[in-house]
């Protein structure tokens, strides 16, 4: 096995395997991550001496000891939470819980977090690095909630990566520039003036003004975006009406805005509200729009994307590293974290060659274990990395 020369024991191997089936067979949902963080913290202590902070309601930050306490911090970060999906894949470690799964592979980046803090261990960084284990990454708060912890206020470098059936294992996308989208929430509120399905002259019909807020949505993107920059509106939700003859008060609509650039994600909002308000007024209806619950893109630093290229070409080869080709438009919360500190994310191929390409998310979802040991070995290089040109720099 060609893992077996990343520095990864066997041992250690089998039992992150375990450990990720574990967490596979006892999925729990954003902030109810207690047996996760139990399970988590309770191998982190293995590391002992270590200091672990809780965090974030169900999260934890392991302090790995670097050659050097004055040396720059990085930190790594894993998240942890599942989705409420009811799984189908008839594995031996299947969800026990009906109606939650690890369908995004969560389990498997606590589990290679865990291991990079392994390696670490063994082999320290110049400086202290930080293991985040980060609870509530599916609803896009999580990131959110370790930042407030203030206990990421002198991380001077940020990793963290996704599993990606698009990839083989051994494969690592590591590279600078937009790699996922903005995703906000727009709720629309149509209210105009019900009546008899008969008499629609008496009427402020907003069903008929939705139609044409629909239609008209289509073309922010197909003509106010440049069409060099990546963006969606969809909408996927409508909610109106309660009976075939009565024309309602009011209508609602919800979807999604996604770019991967703050001046795009900008122009999608504005412009989504200026075709709500004025098609609207055509229609005697008034239109309420509202945003929430939105991650930035991520967008990966120079230098960052750099020593993870490295790192990765270091523990799997030159060829491992490849170009995502195009930007995933599906949202990610470690964005938060380049908000503060240059950080980078990376893709890790999750599948075997002969096996076919399933989605994240789906009830199918199944993840190649053999990228765990990956995912360690590169993630911990990267943080020495990062702390070895960050302490020279600092010099
Ligand atoms: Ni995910």
């Amino acid at each position: 096995m060609i893992f077996n020369t990343l520095g990864v024991s066997p041992a250690l191997r089998e039992r992150l395997i375990a450990i990720r089936r574990d967490l596979h067979q006892h999925p729990e949902l954003a902030f109810a991550e207690t047996r996760t963080r139990d399970v988590l913290e309770r191998e982190l202590l293995r590391l002992s001496p270590v200091r672990i902070d809780r965090v974030a309601t169900t999260g934890l930050i392991a302090r790995i000891a670097g050659k050097d306490p004055h040396a720059p911090v990085v930190a790594l970060r894993g998240d942890i939470d599942a989705l409420p999906i009811r799984e189908a894949t008839g594995l031996p470690f299947a969800s026990h819980i009906d109606g939650a799964m690890h369908a995004c592979g969560h389990d498997v980046h606590a589990a290679w977090t865990l291991g990079a803090a392994t390696l670490l261990r063994e082999q320290p960084a110049e400086g202290d690095v930080l293991i985040v284990m980060q609870p509530g990454e599916e609803i896009g708060e999580g990131a959110r909630a370790v930042l407030q912890s203030g206990l990421l206020d002198d991380v001077q470098a940020i990793f963290g990566a996704h599993v990606d059936r698009r990839f083989v294992v051994g494969q690592v996308v590591a590279q600078a520039g937009p790699l996922a989208a903005s995703t906000d929430v727009f709720d629309i509120v149509l209210i105009g003036k019900g009546a008899h399905g008969a008499r629609p002259h008496e009427s402020a019909d907003p069903v008929v003004c939705m139609a044409s807020v629909i239609s008209a949505l289509q073309t922010i993107v197909a003509r106010r975006v440049n069409p060099a920059a990546p963006a969606v509106v969809t909408v996927g939700m409508i909610t109106a009406g309660s009976a075939p003859n009565i024309i309602p008060e009011q209508v609602e609509l919800r979807g999604t805005l996604r770019a991967t650039d703050e001046v795009t994600r900008a122009l999608l909002q504005d412009e989504l509200r200026q075709i709500c308000t004025h098609i609207a007024a055509a229609h005697r209806v008034t239109a309420r729009v509202t945003f929430s619950g939105g991650v930035p893109p991520v967008v990966n630093g120079v230098h960052a994307a750099a020593w993870a290229a490295e790192a990765a070409a270091h523990v799997l080869g030159a060829d491992a590293v490849v170009r995502l080709g195009y930007t995933n438009m599906a949202g990610e919360d470690f964005a938060f974290y380049q908000e503060r500190i240059p950080g980078c994310f990376l893709r890790v191929g999750a599948r075997n060659a002969d096996e076919e390409v399933i989605a994240a998310h789906s009830p199918r979802f199944d993840v190649a274990e053999d990228a765990i040991a990956v995912g360690a070995a590169v993630l911990a290089e990267c943080a020495r990395r990062a702390s070895s040109s960050l302490n020279a720099g600092a010099r």
